[in-house]
């Protein structure tokens, strides 16, 4: 949540402030701003609520010019998205200037203590309490140097000590003109590193069209930026030496390739990733996962699968997955939830937190309660180096590649898949299930990219429903099985991009309540694809189709069991059933994709939400 830059350089920094906001849009869209220390010595500052299109349209009336500069993009947390909210803010002395992407937590206590001290504020932002902070600090500090650097850099410092919360800043003082101070606590920073200056940036797109070389900064490090050199510290104020990365891939991973949005192109980037996730870790019918190696298996009493949105989602499928192949009670729980519950945990059980992003608040804070109750904890996410991997005993990458669209979908296919490929590795050494069980589902995850490239050539099929009915305002999603959290997903994307209302539910549970919301007309999309239990699914469809609803059915290819039940088919091709997620989520990311569309909707970045859910 909220996207930020800097840039120190000989380089004029507004053109590579904004393209690197540009690549970060997709984690806040409610105001953009940026501040470049200009050659007269002034901090020049342009701000606008709306998305960047408006920033920079602000800049072509009224240019700023500076070669040290630092820029934001925000979801609002605390004050409504307007000029005066958006970041940077200023110190009183306007000589200080923070942008952050974060929450402090504490920043009502601390406002109140700078008001008595004679501070004013122009915002209703948490953020703005950073910049009068380090003011504070700044004015305390000696003139002469104290031998920790650059004086902003210890006065960020022990303003942030003073911070409770999660937080990723970059801040300019005139008193320093070419220098960046960068921090964070809980929410990511990378330095990229070039001849052509040095930059900071919460993701790595924002940087890639200057260079490749990029330092993930680790928990509670500080970093001075200069043209020519970067100072890393920690919450101490001591040296650090942090490894540089050459990131592999290019900005194009980042861009949209000919595609209309980058949700589609995302979608359609499925089998790819999928082959990543699964390069290396298929080998003669076995899983090899080196990266949990470590694990204790034979403690292991029981299983806590915690995510939040779609990679709890994920966690869902995969319950049915580690039951039967582990034979060990697994509870899935909502991050947001299990952070408050007063749960057993202790060390017989297995913590598996899943965020593609490695950023959620409440899965952290979920991961870090298993923790503390001795739980051996594995994460698995898509973001190298980021906060969950601190926390985590275990670190399971899922390779899936960058993604843009604020929704995601290749990301949730890679989540589920890394989980599946988990499961089997524990489950052959656990010993609990049968060998050819596994074999299949390992020849299945081998087919999957394969299988999912041919859902995809269902899309004609999507697009046609989709325009179709994109005028309905409500749907019901029904499965039974894995079925029921691909119902949930199919529903979730929905709502999050075409803002159709729509609800996922255990096909088995209709006639227990949601059975009253079906008229003539109702719109009922079901899974039902084979499975143990579709005998089962065709009598609750007859329920919806006795009550006047109209069924879209997704079933397997060459299944001819549900065409006469149905309005309308897509069909996808069969894979094992526990794997079949996977596959059948795919064209109803498409439904949503079309719908979104039909509707005028932007699918990339649907409103009131951003990717990185940073905050409670
Ligand atoms: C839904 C979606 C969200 C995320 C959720 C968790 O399309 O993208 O529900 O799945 O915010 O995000 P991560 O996996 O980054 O923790």
């Amino acid at each position: 949540m909220c996207g930020i830059v800097g840039y120190t350089g000989p380089q004029p920094a507004v053109p590579l402030l904004l393209e690197g906001l540009r690549h970060l849009e997709y984690r806040g869209y409610d105001s953009a701003g940026l501040a470049v220390v200009s050659a007269n010595g002034h901090l020049e500052i342009r701000k606008a609520a709306g998305r960047l299109d408006r920033l920079t349209e602000s800049l072509k009336v009224a240019p700023i010019h500076g070669r040290v500069g630092v820029g934001h993009t925000r979801w609002a947390t605390h004050g409504r998205p307007s000029d005066e909210n958006a970041h940077p803010h200023t110190d009183c002395t306007g000589r200080v200037c923070v942008v952050h992407n974060g929450v402090v937590e504490n920043y009502r206590e601390l406002r109140d203590q700078l008001l008595a001290q004679g501070h004013h504020f122009t915002s209703e932002t948490d953020t703005e309490v950073l910049a009068h902070l380090i003011e504070v600090e700044l004015t305390e500090l000696p003139e002469a140097s104290d031998g920790e650097g650059p004086r902003l850099l210890t006065a960020c410092r022990k303003a942030l000590d003073r911070v409770e919360g999660l937080y990723a800043i970059a801040a300019v003082s005139l008193d320093d003109p070419d220098l960046i101070v960068g921090a964070r606590s809980r929410a990511p920073l990378i330095v990229g590193l070039s001849a052509e200056g040095n930059f900071l940036a919460s993701d790595v797109p924002a940087v890639l069209g200057e260079t490749r070389r990029v330092v993930r900064l680790k928990e509670q490090d500080l970093v001075a930026l200069r043209p020519d050199s970067v100072l890393i510290v920690d919450r101490y104020g001591r040296q650090r030496e942090r490894a540089v990365d050459v990131v592999t891939w290019d900005r194009t991973a980042a861009e949209k390739a000919g595609y209309p949005h980058f949700f589609l192109k995302e979608v359609y980037e499925q089998p790819e990733a999928l082959e990543r996730t699964c390069a290396g870790r298929l080998v003669d019918d076995h899983v090899v996962l080196p990266e949990l190696s470590g694990l204790d298996v034979e403690s292991i009493r029981r299983v806590v699968l915690t995510g939040c949105g779609s990679a709890y989602h994920a966690c869902l499928m995969a319950r049915y997955a580690f039951e039967a192949w582990l034979r060990l009670p697994v509870d899935v729980d909502m991050g947001s939830e299990l952070r408050y519950r007063d749960v057993a945990l202790d060390p017989s059980v297995l913590c598996i937190a899943v965020s593609q992003s490695g950023e959620t608040a409440d899965t952290l804070a979920a991961f870090e309660l298993a923790r503390a109750h001795g739980a051996q904890c594995v994460a698995l996410t898509n973001s190298v180096g980021s906060a969950i991997t601190s926390l985590a005993d275990h670190v399971v990458y899922q390779h899936s590649g960058p993604e843009v669209a604020v929704v995601s979908s290749k990301t949730f296919t890679g989540q589920l898949t890394t989980l599946l490929l988990i499961g089997l590795a524990l489950a052959e050494r656990v010993g609990r299930a049968t060998p050819v069980s596994l074999q299949k589902v390992v020849g299945a995850l081998t087919d999957l990219p394969r299988s999912v490239q041919e859902a995809l050539a269902t899309a004609q099929d999507s697009s046609r429903i989709a325009e179709r009915h994109a005028h309905v305002n409500r749907l019901l999603f029904l499965g039974r099985g894995v079925g029921y959290p691909t119902a949930l997903e199919g529903a979730l994307k929905l709502k999050e991009i075409s803002y159709i209302h729509a609800e996922g539910y255990p096909a088995g549970e209709l006639k227990h309540g949601p059975l009253a919301l079906v008229e003539p007309g109702s719109l009922v999309v079901v899974l039902a694809t084979r499975s143990a239990t579709l005998g089962k699914l065709i009598s609750n469809i007859e329920e919806v189709r006795a009550r006047g609803g109209s069924i879209i059915a997704i079933t397997s290819r060459g299944d001819d069991l549900i065409a006469p039940h149905a309005d309308e088919i897509i069909r996808v091709p069969e894979t094992v059933e526990l794997v079949s997620p996977v596959v059948n989520v795919v064209p109803m990311q498409l439904l949503a994709y079309y719908a979104a569309v039909a509707r005028g909707c932007d699918p990339d970045k649907p409103r009131n939400l951003a990717k990185s859910v940073t905050v409670e």
